[in-house]
């Protein structure tokens, strides 16, 4: 449903978006992660045919953004960071006229951005100028907009900044309600919760470039990897280390303390337990360490930030 290839941006010299390839599969939902000035919006833009790529392509739809625009443009509801909303309109106004710009039916467009409107709690607010209109309330309005037309594929440039814990919720559920409904969306984030809630698949971005596709799984995987315990004995380590050698990976130890990984922690921890105790070892507690994408994400940061310094150092840079 999107899909680039080598997708690049320059403005001037300054490479915003570095050869950027992905597909997103019908129906599913992809998140662009990245941190302020990863490239998210340019790419964004880029595959709403608002902005020309320097090099490579993209397709949405099937339509390529650079040779049909407009195709491209009536097939994706778009959410973008300047919402571009005209002050002195009444929010009826905004919508009845993309209403129009969208050729809705006659019928549709009396009754669709009413309901959307009430859906995301802004019924009472139909009359209301957008000058009026909080940072939050112009979010939702944005969003609306995004789906007055029934577009296939949703393009969300941070959904739910600006929003208040309860409306980001209320935005998530709908998100989730269009994959549901068998669309396929797109959502730039740097909310590392919101990218692990909602998406299928993720795609971490820094400095233009990708630097890690697939799911949260595969993520987690690639980036933590194997399942993390911890344990605390009673005494000095001592013998415990040694003990353990070749049966799991120590990766950190204190004075009565260890971590260690283990890719089938129900098989591996009993002969743990059982080796420690053959050498006169009592354990207090042993748990499992939780990883989130928190972890998962300076990982691949701190990954690429390796491989650049590698880079740096090589004489042939
Ligand atoms: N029109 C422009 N002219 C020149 N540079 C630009 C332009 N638009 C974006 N950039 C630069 O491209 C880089 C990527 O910007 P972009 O807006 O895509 O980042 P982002 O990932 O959306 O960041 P944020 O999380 O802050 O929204 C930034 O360094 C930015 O300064
Ligand atoms: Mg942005």
């Amino acid at each position: 449903m999107i899909e680039t290839h080598d997708l690049t941006k320059y403005f001037n010299d300054f490479l915003a978006v570095d050869h950027v390839t992905f597909s997103v599969e019908p129906g599913t939902i992809f998140a662009i992660l990245g941190p302020n000035g990863a490239g998210k919006t340019t790419t964004v833009r880029m595959l709403t045919s608002i902005l020309k790529p320097s090099a490579g392509w993209a397709r949405v739809v099937g339509y390529d953004v650079i040779e049909q625009p407009t195709l491209v443009r009536s097939s994706v509801g778009v959410l973008t960071e300047q919402h571009g909303l005209y002050h002195r309109m009444k929010a009826i106004e905004y919508l009845s006229f993309f209403a129009r710009v969208y050729r809705l039916s006659p019928e549709k467009r009396s009754t669709r951005p009413l309901a959307l409107m009430e859906h995301f709690g802004l019924g009472d607010a139909l009359d209301k100028r957008l000058g009026e209109y909080s940072k939050g309330m112009k979010q939702k309005l944005a969003l609306v907009r995004a789906m007055l037309h029934d577009p296939p594929v949703l393009l969300l440039d941070e959904p739910t900044s600006a929003m208040d814990p309860q409306s980001a919720k209320l935005v998530r559920e709908s998100i989730k309600e269009l994959r549901r409904e068998e669309r396929t969306i797109a959502i730039t984030t740097h909310n590392l919760t919101e990218a692990q809630n909602l998406a299928d698949t993720i795609a971490g971005i820094r400095k233009g470039r990708i630097i890690a596709n697939g799911t949260f799984k595969q993520l987690s995987e690639r980036f933590v990897g194997l399942p993390l315990m911890e344990l605390y004995l009673t005494d000095h380590l001592n013998g415990a280390v040694s003990a353990l050698d070749g049966v799991v990976e120590v990766v950190e130890q204190g004075d009565r303390w260890l971590r260690y990984r283990t890719p089938l922690p129900q098989r591996d921890n009993p002969s743990v337990i059982r080796r420690l105790s053959g050498e006169g070892l009592d354990i207090v507690t042993l748990s499992e360490v939780s990883q989130d994408l928190e972890d998962v994400y300076l990982q691949i940061v701190e990954e690429d930030e390796g491989q650049e310094h590698a880079h740096d150092h090589h004489p042939a840079d």
